[in-house]
C-alpha cells in the first residue's frame, strides 16, 4: 500500500445515530415502522447495540483507537417525549456521553435529526405537520440550552435528500407516501428548519457565552451520476438532472437560502444568507444513469460491497472539489462507510478513500475532518442487524464489542495522522 500522510490539523474519527445504536427506544416513527414488520431480516430495533446503557465501553474503545473527533445523534423521541415535555434523565444522559467524550479528548459533533422523530410529531404529520418548524425550533433550542456548554458542533439534518426520497417518494421508509407534491413540501419544510436552526444554534451559544467555535451544518449524502453513455447523450442529459434534484437542490437552498432559475420560483423567497460553516458529505458510491430504464448500473468489472454498491473512492475527490468550488467552505467527510460483513474491504476502501481526500487536500481543498461510518456495527434501517458498516464487530446476542482489523488499521491512522506502510 502506498504511504500517505495528513496535515497536522486534519482530524480523524466516526460516526453513529441515536436509534442505530441506542436500543431500547419504544418511542419513534422507526420502532412503530419495525414493528409494522418492514425490517428485511426481522431483527429488533430494541436491540441495536445497546449503547444507551454501554456507551462508557464505547467511549473507551474510541479512545483506545485514537479517534479525535465523534459524531453522534441526539433523540428527538428520548430528549421531548411528548410535545413539549422535556426529559431531564436523557438530558443527563447526553450531557454524560458528551463529558466523557471530551474528558478522553474526543470532540463531539451532534446530529439533530437523523432519520427519527417521536411517535407525537409522526402523529401531527412529521416534517408535513404545519407547525414543524416551530417545533424543530423548540427542539433546537432545548439542547442547545441544555448541551451547548458541551458541544459547540452542529449537524441539524442528516441526509434531507434521502430522507425525502425513501420516505414520501419510493415509500419504502415511514410514513411510506408516494406523494411528489408533499414531497416538494417536505423539501421547504425541512429547508425551512435548517434555516431556522442555523440561526438559534448560533444566537444562543452566543448569547450565553459557551466555550468553542460554532460551528453548524447539514450531511448531505452526495454521489457521482456518471452516464452509461458519455457524450452529449440522452444518459447525459437524465444524469444532470438526477444530480439536481438528487443532491444539488437540498445542497443548494440549505447552504444558500437559493436555488438557480427556474427552480427559485418554487420555493419560498427571502431566506438568502448564509446556513452552513462547513459542507458535510456523506459518500458511499456513485449512480452510472442508464436514460432507457433508469434503473442505476454498476460496471461489471468495478468492485461491490455486501449491498452491491460500487466502491468509487475517486468519486469523494471529486466532490470534495466541486462541492468546494460551489461554496468556497471547509469540507468535513461527515459519513464514508462500507457495509462489509466479514471485513475483507474495509481496509482497501479506508485507504483508498482517504488517499482521494488527500488528493483534494493537495489541490487546496480545505478537506478537515474525516469521520468514519461507523464506529460500530448497528441497525442498518430496512436492513437491520444484517447489514455490518463498523470498525468494531458487534456480536448482538452477547452486546460483545470486537475490534476489526479494519479497526486496528484504521486505528493507527488516526494515532499517525496517515499510513506509513
Ligand atoms: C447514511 C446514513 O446516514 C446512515 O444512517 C446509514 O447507516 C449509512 N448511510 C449507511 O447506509
Amino acid at each position: 500500500m502506498r504511504p500517505f500522510q495528513f496535515p497536522k490539523d486534519f482530524l480523524f474519527g466516526s460516526a453513529t445515530a441515536g436509534v442505530q445504536v441506542e436500543g431500547g427506544d419504544r418511542n419513534n416513527n422507526w420502532y412503530v415502522w419495525a414493528q409494522q414488520g418492514h425490517i428485511k431480516d426481522g431483527s429488533d430495533i430494541l436491540r441495536a447495540g445497546d449503547h444507551w446503557n454501554r456507551y462508557r465501553e464505547d467511549i473507551a474503545l474510541l479512545s483506545q483507537m485514537h479517534h479525535k473527533v465523534y459524531r453522534m445523534g441526539i433523540e428527538w423521541s428520548r430528549i421531548e417525549p411528548e410535545k413539549g415535555r422535556f426529559d431531564e434523565q436523557a438530558v443527563a444522559h447526553y450531557r454524560d456521553v458528551l463529558s466523557r467524550l471530551i474528558q478522553n479528548h474526543i470532540c463531539p459533533l451532534v446530529t439533530l435529526h437523523h432519520f427519527t422523530y417521536p411517535i407525537w410529531l409522526d402523529k401531527e404529520g412529521g416534517f408535513a405537520s404545519k407547525q414543524i418548524v416551530s417545533h424543530f425550533k423548540r427542539y433546537t433550542a432545548f439542547v442547545v440550552e441544555r448541551l451547548g456548554d458541551l458541544v459547540s458542533e452542529y449537524i441539524t439534518i442528516n441526509e434531507p435528500n434521502v430522507f425525502l426520497l425513501n420516505s414520501y417518494v419510493a415509500g419504502m421508509w415511514p410514513p411510506g407516501k408516494k406523494d411528489i407534491p408533499l414531497a416538494y413540501q417536505i423539501f421547504v419544510n425541512m429547508s425551512l428548519c435548517h434555516f431556522a436552526a442555523y440561526e438559534l444554534i448560533h444566537k444562543i451559544r452566543r448569547q450565553r457565552g459557551f466555550p468553542g467555535k460554532t460551528m453548524v451544518g447539514v450531511a448531505n449524502h452526495l454521489r457521482v451520476f456518471d452516464p452509461l453513455r458519455k457524450g452529449r447523450t440522452p444518459d447525459s442529459f437524465i444524469a444532470e438532472k438526477e444530480q439536481f434534484f438528487f443532491q444539488d437542490a437540498f445542497a443548494d437552498y440549505m447552504t444558500t437560502g437559493t436555488l438557480p432559475f427556474p427552480a427559485r420560483l418554487f420555493v419560498p423567497q427571502g431566506h438568502e444568507g448564509h446556513y452552513a460553516d462547513f459542507i458535510g458529505i456523506n459518500y458511499y458510491s456513485r449512480n452510472i444513469v442508464n436514460a432507457v430504464d433508469l434503473k442505476t448500473f454498476v460496471q461489471p468489472d468495478r468492485p461491490v460491497n455486501d449491498l452491491g454498491w460500487e466502491i468509487y473512492p475517486d468519486g469523494l475527490r471529486i466532490l470534495c472539489e466541486t462541492f468546494y468550488e460551489r461554496y468556497h467552505l471547509p469540507i468535513w467527510i461527515t459519513e464514508n462507510g462500507v457495509c462489509d460483513n466479514n471485513d475483507v474491504l474495509r481496509v482497501r476502501f479506508i485507504a483508498e478513500h482517504l488517499r482521494a481526500v488527500k488528493k483534494a487536500i493537495d489541490k487546496g481543498v480545505p478537506v478537515e475532518r474525516y469521520y468514519h461510518w461507523s464506529l460500530m456495527d448497528n441497525f442498518e434501517w430496512l436492513e437491520g442487524e444484517s447489514a455490518r458498516f463498523g470498525l468494531v464487530y458487534v456480536d448482538y446476542e452477547t452486546q460483545r464489542r470486537i475490534i476489526k482489523k479494519s479497526g486496528r488499521f484504521y486505528a493507527r491512522i488516526c494515532e499517525d495522522g496517515g499510513c506509513t506502510e
